[in-house]
């Protein structure tokens, strides 16, 4: 068992747990509507994204109960459901993971000024992440905007992300 957290980190990392519920949702929404566009490519990316984010999200439940922490289970935000273009879908994916890190570099000044090393160490694994995260999300969507509206070159698109393999450094997701 660790040292008990400072109520502000246990807060902070109750809220970021919902963050992660909610990008887990929010992508979840966005697989749902590639798949009935028929981007199935598109579709599976974002059902792994969804998996991945939820993964996020129960590292820090159990980070919380290792602490013998308040851990709550956060209800579930509705999410963007209706999508105007594959272009808006990406452009989300993208503003989601750029916010998911501002959240968590905040976590990481706020275990800092209270010299909570354990905490800072744990979101060592969550800066990386982002890192690799924001890098993919922005990727994608320079390819989705140098396709524009050629059909032809959205179709192979699909068909080539399915190859990108959602990695992160505690597991890999096919
Ligand atoms: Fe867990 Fe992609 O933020």
């Amino acid at each position: 068992m660790k040292a008990m957290l400072h109520p502000k980190i246990e807060n902070a990392l109750n809220a970021q747990l919902a963050r992660e519920s909610a990008a887990s949702s929010n992508y979840l929404a966005m697989a749902v509507w590639c798949d009935q566009q028929s981007l199935d490519g598109c579709a599976r990316f974002f059902y792994r994204q969804a998996d991945e984010e939820r993964m996020h999200m129960m590292k820090i439940l159990h980070y919380l109960i290792e602490c013998n922490a308040a851990a709550e289970v956060p209800g579930l935000p509705k999410p963007a459901a209706a999508f105007q273009s594959v272009q808006q879908v990406f452009h989300s994916a993208l503003e989601q993971e750029q916010a998911v890190t501002r959240s968590i570099n905040e976590l990481v000044e706020l275990a800092q000024e209270c010299s909570d090393h354990s905490t800072q160490h744990f979101l060592q694994w969550y800066v990386a992440e982002q890192i690799e995260e924001e890098a993919q999300a922005k990727n994608i969507l320079d390819k989705i905007n140098l396709i524009g509206d050629d059909k032809g070159g959205l179709y192979l698109f699909d068909r080539d992300i399915q190859q990108i393999t959602v990695t992160s450094s505690i597991g890999t997701i096919k």
